[in-house]
């Protein structure tokens, strides 16, 4: 069910009672076992989703589902350790719930970190990649229904969804820290399961050089409302079909785990220059 404006602005005004006159200016969506990020937040205001009328909870593992408010390289962020997706049997616009909040709350970036699957050959597990745009064939929009003009217009652009400037400040963050950040598209498919070495040739003859469960319908609904948005993947694993072994969620955990420290310190270097 889509929600109304009036729903957006009962969240709004929950979460603006727990922090008072704070003004989060980027909403960081972290992704499968990167929610660690926001341990670093200082002077954290802490308010989990069940405290907020409308929003869902995190099932996924390694989401904690809980807002972190606070200060982080500087800027005033707002973390969402944990997020929501469709495969939890959430729709996009329960998954894209937040996103329009934050913006009721000020916020005017958005940055979004995922685990993919890589489908680009070139790609190694553990690798960073900017996501420069990407594809989502087949599944509704988060805007579909009637457009809340409050936010944006009924028939978005979506050619710079992935704003320019930030991928350009990521890189060379990247660079300086001598870490080699790969580019490229990011294309959502829903899970649960992982996709099948047929949909993964599909992917790559389509242009997708990582696959993945989330973003794109939080990017889409930041882009109508007129966010900024800078999304980094982190490679996982191979996707499906290009290493002779199965898939496996502790594999991506592991990568997850492993990959932290780095991906923290780009993110948190984008944040300071913002
Ligand atoms: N496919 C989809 N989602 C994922 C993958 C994958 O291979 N790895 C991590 N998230």
């Amino acid at each position: 069910m889509q929600y109304t404006m009036k729903q957006y602005e009962e969240s709004a005004a929950t979460l603006r009672e727990q922090i008072g006159d704070f003004t989060p200016k980027v909403l960081m969506i972290l992704g499968s076992g990167l929610g660690s990020m926001a341990d670093e937040v200082q002077n954290p205001i802490i308010v989990p989703y069940e405290m907020v009328p409308h929003m869902k909870r995190s099932t996924a593992p390694g989401h904690k589902g809980q807002f972190v408010f606070g200060t982080l390289g500087g800027k005033s962020v707002a973390v969402m350790q944990g997020r929501q997706h469709h495969y939890e049997g959430y729709s996009f616009y329960d998954v894209s719930f937040p996103v329009r909040v934050l913006r009721l709350l000020g916020a005017d970036t958005l940055i979004v970190t995922n685990a993919a699957g890589g489908v680009n050959t070139t790609f190694e597990v553990g690798d960073l990649m900017l996501i420069k745009d990407h594809i989502k064939l087949f599944f509704e929009s988060p805007l579909r229904g009637e457009n809340l003009p409050e936010f944006g217009p009924r028939f978005p652009d979506s050619s710079y969804l992935y704003t320019p400037s930030l991928g350009e400040l990521a890189k060379e963050e990247a660079e300086s820290m001598g870490l080699n950040l790969q580019e490229g598209v990011y294309m959502y498919f829903p899970g649960p399961q992982y996709e099948t070495p047929a949909e993964i040739r599909m992917a790559r003859v389509l242009g997708g050089d990582a696959v993945g469960m989330s973003t794109v319908p939080e990017v889409i609904t930041a882009g109508h409302c007129n966010m900024q948005v800078l999304g980094i993947t982190l490679v996982t694993n191979m996707a499906a079909g290009i290493l002779p072994q199965p898939l496996s969620e502790e594999e991506v955990l592991v990568a997850a785990k492993k990959a932290r420290t780095q991906f923290s310190a780009l993110i948190l270097a984008c944040l300071k220059r913002m």
